[in-house]
């Protein structure tokens, strides 16, 4: 068995180290991969936006699954072209990474299946989004590019003046380059966010631990958005309930929606959520693992990831046991690099990786690292490594993952303080009404489970109606 990886950061590295302990004890390449899935797999130098060379790659290698990290390569048709030579790809075609890649077809696709998310305009000239916004009498709008603008294509904006700023800056001075050639100005929506991570071969959907990021640079969520500068798993709030309504009102209907589409999806849908006093809200789909939330998925899921991700690429995710979850808790704290997300300072040496790893149940992975001809580790990104740590509760696994990062030593190393505090347990949301700590201990349940879901998918005609925040009974309930 031999399986590619795409991509040079945490996630691919993460991914790497899953796979890596696999009982079908793959051989794993990785393109380009980074010095920390050096260790586990073949790097091979061909970027993972050179779509040509990686598809000259794995005809070379015919790996049994390629698995694509990133969002670029998807986005300009890598899987696509893979499948036309019969290689197995974890990842959608371009025609369904246009959830991702564009936000004005996401907003299409949403508003056609009417699945719940903001209002929204559309907007391809500058000068009528100026006039709509100077118009506007609900503050703040939120203004966001249509293509990919790594996580800095949204503006909020509070009033006319810098809303038409953000306008200006991204449609006339293009600062986001060809991303902010159309605009969508979105309502803003009030209430807590949420990520739901699911795994779908369109017709079966495997929902993933509930996972939270840190978006924001600053301690106490200030500053400006990152890729994301910490992570924890599971997510007290986000129940059972909330899962559920999130299940039903978006999950299923994006499922019927890219089957209305014709759009073969075999991956990850990521759906990032805003949840409203009137229900869970849309508020943009991603189409590959996140990072640094593969991070701590990996660290958390105890079944076997290899043959998830090949069920999937086949087509025969149905086949699959849904996985079994550590019970434990996983804090990932991110080192960043000065300067992130801005201008990075770069090329400083790396110390005490092995001693962050002597902590019990620590594990470092690399992102932004490279190393030279003598073999040290440098730095060579604005993040430049995720410690994860499992512990017993959230206070063991930060406590553990600290003192981790603690031991890692570069110039200019930082990282925020907070991971982890954001969304303690709160009354009537313990783990045990966490519906992912499914019992797939027994077949039976998990048969009952994965039934479920696929009857959901299969018997609705039609997606439900936006809107309600209390779903009604399902097919099976
Ligand atoms: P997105 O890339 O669309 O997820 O947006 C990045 C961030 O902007 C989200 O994580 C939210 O914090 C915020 N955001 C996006 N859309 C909205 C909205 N309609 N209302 C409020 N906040 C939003
Ligand atoms: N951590 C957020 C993302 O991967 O999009």
């Amino acid at each position: 068995m031999k399986v590619l990886v795409v991509g040079s950061g945490g996630r691919e590295h993460a991914l790497c180290w899953k796979l890596a302990q696999s009982p079908l004890a793959p051989e794993l390449l990785c393109a380009p991969g980074n010095p920390g899935t050096a260790r586990l797999a073949r790097n091979v130098p061909v970027q993972a936006n050179d779509v040509p060379g990686l598809v000259d790659l794995a005809r070379r290698e015919k790996p049994d699954l390629v698995v694509v990290g990133p969002e670029d390569p998807l986005v300009a048709g890598l899987a696509d072209k893979l499948r036309t030579h019969g290689i197995a790809v974890f990842g959608p075609g371009a025609k369904g990474a246009r959830l991702e890649g564009s936000k004005v077809f996401a907003k299409e696709v949403l508003e056609r299946h009417r699945i719940p998310c903001a209002q929204d305009r559309v907007f391809d000239r500058s000068g009528t989004a100026k006039s709509y916004l100077e118009n506007c009498t609900q503050w703040p709008q939120v203004i966001k590019a249509d293509g990919l603008a790594g996580g800095k294509g949204v503006v909020i904006c509070h009033d006319p003046k810098s809303a038409c700023q953000a306008v200006d800056m991204i449609m006339e001075q293009k600062a986001l380059g060809s991303a902010g050639t159309k605009i969508v100005v979105e309502e803003f929506l009030q209430g807590e966010e949420a990520s739901v991570l699911a795994i779908t071969d369109g017709e079966t959907i495997l929902i993933l631990e509930p996972v939270q990021d840190h978006k924001q640079v600053g301690e106490g969520d200030t500053g400006p958005n990152t890729g994301g500068m910490g992570v924890y798993s599971p997510v007290a709030s986000l129940n059972r309930r909330l899962q559920r309504q999130i299940e039903q009102h978006v999950l299923v209907p994006t499922l019927h929606a890219l089957r209305h589409e014709e759009i073969e999806f075999r991956g990850m849908l990521f759906v990032g959520l805003m949840m409203t006093d009137n229900g869970p809200r849309v508020l943009e789909y991603n189409v590959r693992f996140g990072d640094p939330e593969c991070q701590a998925l990996v660290r958390r899921m105890k079944s076997d990831l290899l043959p998830i991700l090949l069920a999937t690429a086949k087509g025969e995710l149905s086949k699959i046991e849904p996985p079994e979850w550590d019970e434990r808790v996983c804090v990932g704290v991110v080192a960043a690099a000065e300067g992130y997300p801005g201008t990075v300072r770069k090329g400083d040496a790396i110390e005490g990786l092995d001693a962050a790893e002597a902590h019990e149940d620590v594990v470092v992975f690399h992102a932004g690292t490279s190393s030279d001809k003598s073999g040290r580790v440098l730095t060579s990104g604005g993040r430049v490594l995720c410690v994860s740590a499992l512990g017993a509760d959230l206070n063991a696994a930060r406590e553990r993952a600290y003192a981790g990062y603690d031991e890692v030593r570069y110039a200019g190393k930082f990282c925020r303080r907070d991971i982890g505090t954001r969304h303690q347990s709160k009354p009537g949301t313990e783990p045990e009404e966490r519906p992912h700590r499914r019992p797939a201990r027994d077949p039976r349940a998990a048969e009952a489970m994965r039934a479920r879901i696929e009857r959901r998918i299969k018997a609705a005609g039609k997606p439900p109606a936006p809107g309600s925040a209390e779903p009604g009974p399902t097919a099976a309930e």
